[in-house]
């Protein structure tokens, strides 16, 4: 008998040992790895083939808040060039590809009564060529390019955009939902509404301090649900797909242990993410109370006669809550948040009454406020997971930011930085996240910033005639991840996950040759044969042992 506990414990340790190795840096079975780009950042073709003019073609062709004062009137011309990145996107080996529609491409108004055939063409093209690549397309239907024409309505800001949105989608389902089964509604509702607030924001830039912001975000979260309840109505049974919507979440960090500084964190928390996630993934649904007690406080004492926070009626209420099949999160940066000095000025208090700072020894980027923390992205996952009964997160993005080089080191540093603490999170602490997406498989035109900062994998040579593509680096080392499905051991030892004397199974020379392969026939062969081999050992052990003790 002592001699078969002796034997148990010798195959649970072992199982240990190698399940402690393996967790940390293995993708689970079924995990998604997927890179992303948006429409107006890489499409181009801004006029053509019966395209419609949206906000942000108004905006970079008119405010001057666009910092080197370019367009995206070309930008990667994917419009013309998507066989390429379809391409790229082999060479890398991803599960799926995150792109969005513009909607003034396919209805060129925003009115669904006048439908452009040449945009309905471009995505199906779009989409069966990822398709014929086994690469999964997951489908965003709004990110940021608002038609002209509903803008002059008063864009996000009038509720009656729910309406034209839901119009919109139903277009979408119908027309690419035999083939598309993620879609996600809208794309970062935080930085839409922020558009609504001050002029040198984001396009539209309208000026409305204190009250756009929030009529856009109640507008946003209505048309959300409204679309997620109407593909349960008259989609889901037929096409089997899944919808959800990507939030933007920062982590913010309490300065100190007091417990102003970790009320004011949980404050900016919930005014951020909790703002736009609790409505849809919270119990009881509607905004979090912390956010309208304080909004309605100061509305009140500024001299309102109703909360700048447009209410959901109770039906709303309903309707908005629980309407998601997964969380998408996009995660960038953390910051510091501290409490103000205590004050009895309610008037002049701002809605987020919290002190953000820096991390002085965090790695800074060629976008001065992404800031590099990977622990962040642990963090936050363990946060959604608290508030939001362990919801399936989908990262919807995460990328690093230069000034375009080649060999990008640093971006490859902070990929496999949070992918490793995203492993973590999901191995240590049972986070339910299920897909990983890199911003951005190409370098793009990134909004106010214009093209002086580059977040792609590939290069993108605007100045060469046929705006060619060139692999980074880091993009080497992304088809190594997704061929293998764990990080690869020598960038964990630059980044400190790992020890020096952890044997090497990768060099850098190897990434140099051009390790290209196609989609379909290299997923998983890592995680496949170690496993292999594993499950031989673990069966000769355990056969020994019966033996053994029999
Ligand atoms: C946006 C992208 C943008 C990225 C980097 C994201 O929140 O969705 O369009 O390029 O941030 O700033």
């Amino acid at each position: 008998m002592k001699r078969f506990w002796v034997y148990i414990n010798l195959i649970t340790s072992a199982w240990g040992i190698s399940h402690h190795n393996v967790s940390n840096h293995t993708f689970p079975t079924d995990f998604m790895i997927g890179i992303a780009t948006s429409a107006y950042q890489t499409e181009g073709g801004w006029n053509e083939s019966g395209k419609g003019v949206n906000i942000w073609d108004t905006f970079s062709h008119e405010s001057p808040w666009i910092v080197d004062r370019s367009t995206g009137d070309i930008a990667a011309d994917s419009y013309h060039l998507y066989r390429q990145d379809v391409e790229a996107l082999v060479q890398l080996g991803v599960d799926f590809y995150q792109f969005s529609i513009s909607w003034s491409r396919i209805l060129p108004t925003g009115f669904v009564n006048e439908v452009n055939q040449a945009g309905v063409d471009y995505y199906n093209n779009l989409i069966n060529e990822l398709l014929k690549n086994h690469i999964e397309p997951m489908v965003v239907m709004y990110h940021w390019d608002l038609p002209q024409q509903l803008q002059d309505l008063g864009g996000w800001a009038n509720p009656v955009m729910a309406d034209y949105f839901q119009d919109y989608a139903r277009v979408l389902f119908s027309m690419f939902g035999d083939r598309v089964k993620w879609w996600i509604t809208i794309s970062d509702p935080h930085s839409i509404s922020y558009g609504y607030s001050e002029p040198q924001s984001y396009a539209p830039g309208v000026n409305a301090s204190g009250v756009g912001y929030y009529l856009a975000a109640y507008t946003l979260i209505t048309s959300h649900a409204n679309v997620y309840r109407l593909y349960e109505q008259e989609f889901r049974s037929k096409q089997r797909g899944k919808v959800g919507i990507t939030l933007n979440g920062e982590w913010y960090e309490p300065k100190t242990d007091s417990q102003e500084d970790k009320q004011a964190t949980e404050m900016a928390m919930q005014f951020v993410l909790g703002l736009f996630a609790n409505p849809i993934y919270g119990l009881k649904g509607d905004y979090p109370d912390v956010v309208k007690n304080q909004v309605n406080r100061i509305s009140a004492a500024e001299g309102y006669h109703r909360s700048r926070l447009r209410k959901f009626s109770p039906d709303e209420i309903a309707t908005v809550k629980g309407a998601y099949d997964f969380f998408g999160l996009n995660y960038y940066t953390s910051r510091t948040t501290r409490a103000p000095k205590p004050t009895t000025d309610v008037k002049n208090n701002p809605d987020i009454n919290v002190i953000f700072g820096d991390f002085s020894n965090a790695t800074k980027s060629a976008v001065p406020y992404y800031e590099v923390v990977p622990w962040g992205l642990r963090k936050i996952l363990n946060w959604i997971k608290k508030e939001y009964k362990n919801v399936p997160v989908v990262i919807t993005e995460n990328g690093f930011s230069d000034d375009g080089k080649v060999n990008d080191t640093e971006r490859t540093k902070y990929l496999v930085s949070h992918m490793s603490e995203m492993l973590k999170a999901v191995h240590e602490d049972g986070c339910n996240v299920i897909a990983y997406t890199y911003w951005s498989l190409l370098d793009s035109f990134e909004w106010n910033l214009g093209y002086t900062v580059t977040f792609g994998m590939y290069q993108v040579n605007y100045s060469n005639p046929n705006i060619t593509r060139i692999p980074k680096s880091s993009a080497y080392v992304f088809s190594e991840i997704t061929r293998n499905r764990n990080l690869p051991l020598d960038y964990l030892k630059i980044t400190g996950e790992i020890s020096e004397d952890v044997t090497d199974i990768y060099s850098l020379q190897h990434r140099n040759s051009t390790p290209h392969h196609s989609a379909a026939s290299c997923k998983g062969i890592f995680f496949n044969y170690s496993g292999f081999y594993f499950y031989v050992w673990l069966a000769t052990v355990t056969y020994g042992g019966y033996i053994f003790i029999s």
